[in-house]
């Protein structure tokens, strides 16, 4: 296990639901033009607060099945019931069950050193003809802020240099394409978001404040950023005048053929 944010933090489900509300819209319409239907069998990896489990539940019914995995159950448990189950399991280290028409993780395979087996798992997961949707960030651009800010710049870097000693890849979204490619997959398709994310003079900025508030013991504690550098940037968020963009999200799915031909290396056993 390698996960770098921590689980326990206190406010990690308000976090998670954040992230949901950003991103779920633009899940479900891909799923939804892959063909995701009444009867269908998903499985969402890495599955969190359950957001995308719901949708999934909506859509294929008590015909068919959901089955939610991640390491940390907790958000989970409360959703188990037809047509959903709930399996704690770390994915990179066990295999997946199998016999899916869609494997689905969204913001998982950018925090594991062993992503490619992880996709290599999921692609094993479902059956020949099935789908496999994987999305992940790319801080590329992170950056992007208006009016320039010095504040906003700091800590975005404190970041980067943070996760060059962590498992954390912050350039993952653009590397899932050619990951799908490798693992096999046919029908390949990609989609990028970058979320306009504005300062309010009430609620700030959730998105960036509750990730930067999560890390921060670790920024702090390393020296790459001091308190003075946190406040600055809570102020900026709260100025009610700035925008930024939020990390690139890098959605990108494709469909497993009848045979895949992979390297045995490759695979979780
Ligand atoms: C950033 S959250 C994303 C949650 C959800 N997919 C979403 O997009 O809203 C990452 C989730 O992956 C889970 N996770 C991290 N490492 C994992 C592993 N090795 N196996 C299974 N789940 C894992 C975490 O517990 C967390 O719930």
């Amino acid at each position: 296990m390698t996960y770098i944010l921590d689980p326990a933090w206190h406010a990690e489900q308000a976090r998670l639901e954040n992230l949901a509300d950003l991103y779920d819209q633009g899940t479900a319409a891909i799923c939804d033009q892959l063909g995701l239907t009444s009867g269908w069998r998903c499985v969402d990896v890495g599955a969190g607060t359950g957001s995308v489990v719901k949708i999934f539940a909506e859509r294929v019914g008590s015909e068919g099945h959901v089955l939610a995995v991640d390491t940390d159950p907790r958000f989970l448990e409360p959703l188990a019931g037809e047509p959903i189950s709930v399996l704690t399991s770390d994915v990179t280290s066990n295999p997946l069950p199998t016999g899916f028409d869609l494997a689905h993780a969204r913001l998982l395979l950018e925090h594991l050193p062993v992503a490619e087996a992880v996709i290599g798992s999921m692609v094993e997961a479902v059956r020949p003809g099935g789908w496999v949707v994987v999305e992940d960030l790319d801080w590329a651009t992170a950056l992007v802020v208006d009016p320039p800010s010095e504040a906003h710049e700091r800590v975005i870097r404190a970041c980067q240099e943070l996760f060059t000693s962590t498992p954390y890849d912050a350039n993952c979204g653009r590397k899932l394409p050619r990951m799908l490619r490798r693992a096999g997959l046919i029908d390949i398709g990609v989609r990028t978001t970058a979320m306009p994310l504005p300062a309010d003079a009430e609620l700030g900025q959730p998105a960036w404040e509750m990730l930067i508030d999560q890390l921060a013991p670790r920024l702090l504690s390393l020296g790459l950023l001091n308190q003075a550098d946190l406040d600055a940037f809570h102020r900026l968020w709260h100025d009610g005048d700035s925008i930024c963009l939020g990390p690139l999200m890098v959605s990108a799915w494709g469909r497993r053929p009848a045979e895949v031909a992979r390297p045995a290396q490759a695979r979780i056993r």
